[in-house]
């Protein structure tokens, strides 16, 4: 599954929705973050991609989520690396790759940096700075549904310090901020 098939498939499903926005900010993370690790760009991408295409199925019954998705893709033709990736991005196969780990370190990282970034006064990313995403984590009632640690495993599970993580997903969604909506006000 290439690129455009995929961005197609997942278009379709989900219009330019938040959800939409969030797997191109997934996708834009996964890129940099196997270029970081010297994995396969292509693969990380577009399983980033993909990974929550079920949810315009799902959103109000997570039960099933990533397993309607896998199977979605599975017919599709993705490769399996891919489909496992997305199946234990939420569980529904135990996670055992580097692609795995990656997907599911960085799947929460993207909610919390646009949250953060929307809290600032540019509404962007173009001035959000990793010390201030780091003292975000801290405040326990900011995006609160988001889980730490699962952010925190970038350090034993794909062998970067927070800082590195944070700085190379900000870095990846900020190449891409007009298309997920935080381009911000305009700069003066
Ligand atoms: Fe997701």
């Amino acid at each position: 599954m290439d690129r455009t098939a995929a961005y197609a498939l997942v278009h379709s499903r989900l219009g330019d929705s938040h959800t939409f926005a969030h797997c191109l900010a997934t996708e834009a993370c996964m890129r940099a973050l196997a270029g970081r690790l010297g994995q396969d760009v292509d693969l990380w991408g577009v399983t980033g991609l993909v990974h929550d295409l079920d949810l315009d199925v799902c959103q109000d019954d997570l039960s099933q989520h990533a397993e309607i998705g896998a199977r979605v893709l599975e017919a599709a033709g993705a490769p399996a690396e891919m489909v496992h990736a997305v199946r234990a991005h939420n569980d529904k196969a135990p996670r055992e790759s580097l692609l795995d780990h990656g997907l599911w370190v960085v799947d929460p990282t993207t909610g919390f940096i646009t949250a953060a970034a929307l809290i600032r006064p540019s509404r962007s990313t173009r001035d959000l700075s990793v010390s201030s995403v780091r003292k975000r984590m801290k405040e326990q009632r900011f995006a609160a549904a988001v889980n730490r640690d699962q952010i925190r495993a970038c350090e034993p599970l794909l062998g970067l310090d927070l800082d590195t993580f944070l700085g190379l997903c900000i870095g990846a969604m900020d190449g891409i901020r007009d298309a997920i909506g935080l381009g911000g006000t305009p700069q003066a």
